[in-house]
């Protein structure tokens, strides 16, 4: 008998506030077509004043569990991915725990900037399949808009705010690929390539938040490389190839990359949920946001198989296989 980690629910949220492209038009020198052309970005969600990662994380968690048809005392643990805590200490996880009414089980954070949400998962997926939990609430949840240099138009425009949320159920499988759940994961780092893409502030070192600082298109060669590499190493894991796919879920950072991954893949675009060009990159939030925009669209549906895979600051990179 394998256990498996089965996906009984799935919500997002996203903050009222949208801002098109049109808006940097005022602040930065840039146009909408320059942001269109080489990102595929339309607009974002920017969180409003006084407005929380763990606020946006909760209400994506209620979501979640309201679409599971359980409530928070069914949840053994929450994983929440983010690099955007509300504070240093303690976990924005913790926060959201007692936001839900979740009073028992565990709850901590996970960094591993936009692909923190695979890397989440695949924590999600140990402590289930290793008894240590049966139901995990995963959540990716940002507030990028807080640690942008909106007078730097590389990156000012690239990123927005939201989050999603994902409740994984302990439930028994075959051990074959035909199983609903989380067939495989791969993941990996390299602190080597850290100049590439970092924020330039933090508890140890300057005592400030900081902000986002990135060399695109250097970051842009290693996603092209590395997201393809690691969806095809967790594909042979889970004892399946791409014409098994049915839809990649990506991380949403820019539409290049996604359409090149998706054609070293092999899979055409109508297999690719795409949801960049109305969210920008909301970092560990994108995948958990797709999937749930993606059930919403009736893209997803019970039975499919998905591949998601992110790359972000670290580098870190990776990818999980699960039958939805
Ligand atoms: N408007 C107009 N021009 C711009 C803008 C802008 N908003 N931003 C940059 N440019 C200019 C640059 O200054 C440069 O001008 P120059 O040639 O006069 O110096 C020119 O455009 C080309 O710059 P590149 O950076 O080479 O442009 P590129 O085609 O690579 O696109 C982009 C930039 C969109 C950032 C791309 O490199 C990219 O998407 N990179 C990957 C980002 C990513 O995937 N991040 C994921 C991880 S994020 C995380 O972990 C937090």
């Amino acid at each position: 008998m394998t256990i498996r980690a089965v996906v009984r629910g799935v919500g997002h949220y996203l903050p009222e506030r949208v801002v098109p492209n049109s808006e940097f038009e005022a602040r930065v020198d840039t146009t909408d077509e320059w942001i269109r052309s080489r990102t595929g970005i339309e607009r974002r969600h920017f969180a409003a004043e006084g407005e929380t990662t763990s606020d946006l994380g909760a209400k994506a968690a209620e979501a979640a569990l309201a679409d599971a048809g359980m409530t928070a005392a069914d949840l053994d643990a929450i994983i929440l991915a983010t690099s955007t805590a509300d504070y240093t200490f303690p976990s924005a996880a913790t926060m959201i725990q007692e936001k839900i009414g979740m009073t028992t089980g565990f709850a901590f954070d996970l960094q591993a900037v936009c692909a923190g949400f695979v890397f989440a998962l695949a924590n999600a997926h140990a402590l289930i399949q290793s008894g240590q939990a049966r139901r995990v609430m995963v959540i990716g949840a940002e507030t990028f808009s807080r640690i942008l240099d909106f007078s730097d138009r590389a990156t000012c425009v690239l990123f927005g705010d939201g989050a999603g949320a994902l409740v994984l159920e302990a439930a028994e499988g075959t051990g074959t690929p035909a199983d609903r759940g989380i067939l495989a994961t791969d993941l990996h780092s390299d602190g080597s390539y850290r100049d590439l893409l970092y924020v330039d502030g933090g508890v140890s070192t300057t005592g400030t938040a900081g902000h986002l600082r990135m060399q695109g298109n250097q970051v842009f060669r290693h996603a092209v490389e590395k997201l393809a590499q690691t969806a095809h190493s967790a594909l042979d894991k889970a004892g399946l190839t791409s014409a098994d796919v049915d839809w990649i879920v990506p991380h949403q950072a820019n539409l290049r990359i996604i359409s090149a991954t998706a054609s070293r893949m092999q899979v055409p675009m109508e297999r690719v949920v795409v949801t960049v060009q109305d969210h920008g990159n909301t970092s560990a939030a994108s995948i958990p946001l797709a999937l749930s925009v993606g059930k919403e669209r009736g893209q997803i549906k019970q039975g499919d198989l998905l591949v998601t895979e992110a790359i972000g600051g670290g580098l870190s990179w990776g990818a999980v296989v699960m039958r939805w």
